[in-house]
């Protein structure tokens, strides 16, 4: 596979801005528990993203996208731990992938390019949660990530319903 994984360029372009809310309203649109609820507002889209780009430029967050064709077909986030005594840590966050470029290995690339930017930031711990009735699992598990365990009625679907999450971690191997 040949797709391009990078750090969103600065200042983003309008393209990207609209890329990014699209990919968002996809996954949330398409069922993914990854804290909105439907109908989902564009305004409250926006919102969500003009944040992470404030962390981003604040080093406190790392979001990577992939390309096809030069539009953006996934991304994934890093929330770099600020605490003193939590600097090696790192929360994976809202790995995305649009439902009409899934199954085709797009999402390990993702998990795989986190990783590397994990290391770059002298993180060595990632932990991450996820749905347990969400489509993450399997790339988690062969990703060599450790089941932590499940926290009954964590959070919901987009269209109410409570659900279980689960808890994973993976420490980093130096590169
Ligand atoms: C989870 C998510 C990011 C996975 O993205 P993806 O690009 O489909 O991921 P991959 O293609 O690497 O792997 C997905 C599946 O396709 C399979 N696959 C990968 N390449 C394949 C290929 N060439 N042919 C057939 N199947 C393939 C993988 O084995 C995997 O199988 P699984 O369902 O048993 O896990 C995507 O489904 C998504 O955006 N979900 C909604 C948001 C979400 O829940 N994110 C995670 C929590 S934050």
């Amino acid at each position: 596979m040949n797709r391009p994984i990078e750090p969103l360029p600065t200042p983003p372009t309008a393209a990207d801005l609209a890329d990014l809310s699209a990919l968002l309203r996809d996954a949330v649109e398409g069922g993914a528990s990854i804290g909105f609820m439907l109908p989902l507002a564009d305004a409250e889209v926006a919102a969500f993203w003009a944040d992470v780009l404030a962390e981003v430029a604040a080093n406190q967050r790392v979001l990577l996208v992939a390309r096809a064709a030069g539009r953006l077909v996934g991304s994934v986030q890093l929330e770099l731990a600020q605490r003193p005594n939590s600097r090696h840590r790192a929360e994976l966050q809202k790995l995305l992938v649009l439902r009409a470029h899934r199954s085709r290995g797009l999402g390990a690339a993702l998990l795989a390019a986190a990783e590397d930017h994990a290391r770059r930031h002298q993180r060595s711990l990632v932990v991450l949660d996820t749905s347990a009735s969400g489509n993450a699992l399997g790339l988690y598990a062969r990703g060599g990530y450790t089941r932590v365990g499940v926290i009954p009625r964590y959070a919901t679907d987009p269209d109410g319903p409570l659900i279980d999450t689960v808890i994973y971690y993976k420490e980093l191997s130096a590169a």
